[in-house]
């Protein structure tokens, strides 16, 4: 099972940062189904620098573990500033982020933008590493490039040479370029040559190799592993509103091909809507928790027989009343839930991805 430092998983799967949308509401709701390890969204190190909100929002919950704490900037000292705080958090694991595609991300060299500026991805990942010493692993989430350019793959090589040097524990590929963002499929073949370059058999595992990209089932999870040989998979969009696909992958390692498949009953979906909602409101209170869950019971509808009429009526919940009155609506009896895998989500939805926590 993998290893990332001094934590150790006993399954080869977590729940990706997800900006928006993957709070601790959303992480402990997939925690209660199995997933073993959560990323935060992007946090901002000059947000956590300045404490107030971004820091507020950075505090953690006990039953949050092990969890990565994953950040953004752009200057060594800052983020190796951000890091510290992280530390005394209580992050398990610190985890720089090198692959969000957002425009004004990348207009001011964070995220994303510095697969294309090597020296300077470089120099913060060393300056991470420095600041944390071995207090906690260090992990980086990476994009396969920023284009599909050969300077490109060069840049994401070298980037990747000083990864390991630097000893972090672990890299995320994302198996997309940035100029991508979150279109087209995800190049598992990439992944695939990056373990053989990498990790050849039989030698020694410089680093765990994580993949990410295209998760939209269990079964993707597992299917990815044998494909490419990464040690662990993140599950990403595949999880908004489908914490059950946790318990799923869980059956599957255990052998249980039918369990595998279980999409969640009505009751099941009602529990679970009713306890995101209940987590989301003490985080946010119900202003913030009432336009947040919405979002959520969009993807959520995706498991009733009759997803869009929940749908609509989840789009015009602004309250617990609202939430309550959709349930009371709905998903008053029980009753079979439809399998999301067949239902993959609509790309063009994620086209862009939300502003980092702490940056509106
Ligand atoms: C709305 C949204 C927000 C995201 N926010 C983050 C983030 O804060 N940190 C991160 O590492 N990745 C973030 N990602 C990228 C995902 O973790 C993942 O790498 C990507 O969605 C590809 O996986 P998928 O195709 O299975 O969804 C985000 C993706 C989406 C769609």
């Amino acid at each position: 099972m993998p290893t990332i430092g001094n934590v150790q998983l006993d399954a080869p799967f977590f729940q990706a940062g997800l900006a928006g949308y993957s709070d601790a509401a959303m992480r402990l709701v997939a925690r209660r189904h199995g997933c073993p390890y959560c990323v935060t969204e992007a946090m901002l190190d000059q947000f956590l620098i300045a404490g107030g909100k971004g820091l507020a929002a950075a505090q953690l919950n006990n039953a949050d573990h092990p969890i990565a704490g994953q950040l953004m900037g752009s200057h060594p000292t800052e983020i190796a500033m951000g890091a510290k705080i992280l530390v005394q958090l209580g992050y398990d694991v610190i985890d720089i982020n090198l692959a969000c595609p957002v425009k004004k991300i990348k207009k001011k060299a964070r995220g994303g933008h510095l697969m294309q500026v090597p020296d300077e991805a470089i120099a913060i990942l060393d300056a991470v590493r420095q600041a944390v010493g071995d207090d906690r692993p260090c992990t980086v989430k990476l994009r396969r490039g920023s284009d599909d350019s050969v300077e490109a793959e060069r840049h994401f090589h070298r980037i990747f040479e000083a990864v390991i040097e630097l000893g972090y524990a672990g890299a995320i590929v994302h198996g997309r370029t940035v100029e991508q963002k979150y279109l087209g499929p995800s190049r598992w073949a990439f992944l695939r040559d990056l373990v053989q370059r990498y990790k050849p058999e039989g030698g020694d595992a410089p680093l765990l190799i994580g993949g990410s990209g295209d998760i939209w089932s269990a079964a993707d999870i597992f299917r990815m592993i044998d494909e490419t040989g990464v040690d662990l998979v993140s599950v990403a969009r595949g999880c908004i509103g489908n914490p059950w696909i946790f318990e799923q992958a869980r059956a599957l390692q255990r052998g249980d091909a039918e369990g595998g498949r279980r999409s969640p009953t009505l009751a099941q979906q009602r529990g679970v809507l009713r306890e995101h909602f209940e987590l989301s409101l003490s985080l946010h209170g119900e202003k913030k928790a009432g336009m947040m869950m919405r979002k959520f019971g969009i993807k959520f509808s995706r498991h009733h027989p009759d997803g869009e009429a929940v749908r609509q009526a989840f789009i015009t919940v602004k309250s617990l009343a609202d939430w309550e009155a959709v349930l009371a609506r709905h998903y008053a009896g029980d009753g079979p839930g439809v399998d999301v895998a067949l239902a993959r989500p609509d790309e063009a939805e994620h086209a862009s991805c939300n502003e980092p926590l702490g940056a509106t």
